[in-house]
């Protein structure tokens, strides 16, 4: 990174964590941590099981101290925070979980009101603002019905409205949609969306849900035993990412094989498209860099943040020699990968 983009980055970021661990015992969970996230942005945390995820958003509402290195939010550092700073961080970062945490002996109107009573909100205030965000989690007909009479999706919107009720500026979800049928899940992303856009809230998430990375992050970080093992750009982590666990978690290429029946003088290609310099696998392309004589034997591309990712495998049969038909294929795509039939199926 150049000194002027951490520069930047230093000017916007709203939260930062400068050398973090976390021990538990003899167990470290997590160790040397340095991420900064910026204003305004959703910020992703990927990792296996045990990796040290809901041990580090734990740190970032003060749930838990950091056993090294400092959590600071807005530039301050929130462990030096007397309990009066520490009541407006509460209300500063806010947090929705898996299974809602919902009070069942109270309506959806009284589980969103909560929070504010415990502020000692005037009741006038309180009705509107409650009204309020029934109205941004579309739940004013149900705001009389109990937790149980209501869906997941139903149960983590009345969740997201008791997290907002404060107006908190950051929001840690930590798996937010795990235990949601798909169809929940994309309504709870668009709404999630939907509130990082309108009211600029900064969301950290943590997920196993690929899917969720990818439509709704701007950034993510992946954790392996406790240490951040590679971040950036959504796109580009997708697009290549560059840690053993980043590839396990976010799948390979998908599986190709090797066309049994390729002509003498015929060369298969994987052409891979990284989103770096905004070319797009274009047909059109391929047959005039190739000629007339090349087949589209796989593709597996897909959109992420408005760029082209993945690869093409394609057979192209040219008098020319070897050399100059990769030359070719360089003026089409971002890499390209002769594949020879021994290493075809990855
Ligand atoms: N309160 C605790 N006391 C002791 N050990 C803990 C505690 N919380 C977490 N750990 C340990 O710290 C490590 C990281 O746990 P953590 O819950 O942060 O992982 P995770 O990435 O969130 O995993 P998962 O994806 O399964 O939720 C694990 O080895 C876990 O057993
Ligand atoms: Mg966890």
């Amino acid at each position: 990174m150049t000194r002027f983009s951490q520069e930047l980055l230093a000017d916007t970021a709203q939260l930062t964590l400068r050398g973090v661990g976390k021990r538990y015992g003899a167990l470290t969970a997590l160790h040397g941590i340095d991420l900064q996230v910026r204003r305004g942005e959703v910020f992703g945390i990927i990792g296996r099981s045990g990796a040290g995820k809901s041990s580090l958003l734990r740190l970032l509402n003060r749930l838990e101290p950091p056993s090294d290195g400092q959590v600071l939010i807005d530039g301050q550092d929130i462990a030096r925070l007397n309990q009066a700073e520490l009541r407006g961080l509460r209300r500063k970062v806010a947090m929705i979980f898996q299974h809602f945490n919902l009070m069942a002996t109270r309506t959806v109107a009284e589980n969103i009101e909560l929070p504010l009573r415990m502020a000692g909100l005037p009741t006038p205030e309180r009705a509107r603002r409650v009204d309020e965000l029934l109205q941004l989690v579309g739940l004013h007909e149900r705001r009389n019905a109990y937790p149980a009479q209501l869906s997941g999706g139903q149960k983590q919107r009345v969740g997201i409205a008791r997290a907002l009720v404060l107006q908190p500026a950051i929001l840690l979800c930590d798996e937010a949609t795990s235990a949601l049928d798909p169809e929940s899940t994309q309504s709870i992303l668009g709404l999630l969306r939907d509130i990082n856009r309108r009211l600029g809230l900064t969301i950290v998430l943590i997920t196993h849900e690929m899917e969720v990375i990818r439509d709704l992050c701007h950034r993510v970080a992946v954790l392996e035993a406790g240490q951040v093992v590679e971040h950036g750009e959504v796109w580009q982590v997708f697009g290549a990412p560059q840690h053993a666990v980043s590839q396990l978690l976010l799948g390979g290429p998908t599986r190709a094989e090797y066309p049994a029946e390729l002509a003498p003088g015929t060369l298969c290609l994987d052409l891979h498209y990284s989103g770096a310099h905004g070319l797009e696998p274009d047909v059109q392309a391929l047959s005039t860099a190739f000629g007339s004589q090349v087949r589209l034997l796989h593709a597996g591309i897909e959109r992420i943040q408005g760029r082209s990712l993945g690869r093409l495998r394609v057979a192209v049969t040219s008098a020319q020699p070897a050399e100059r038909v990769l030359e070719r294929a360089l003026t089409v795509a971002d890499r390209v990968e002769r594949v020879n039939p021994r290493s075809a199926s990855s």
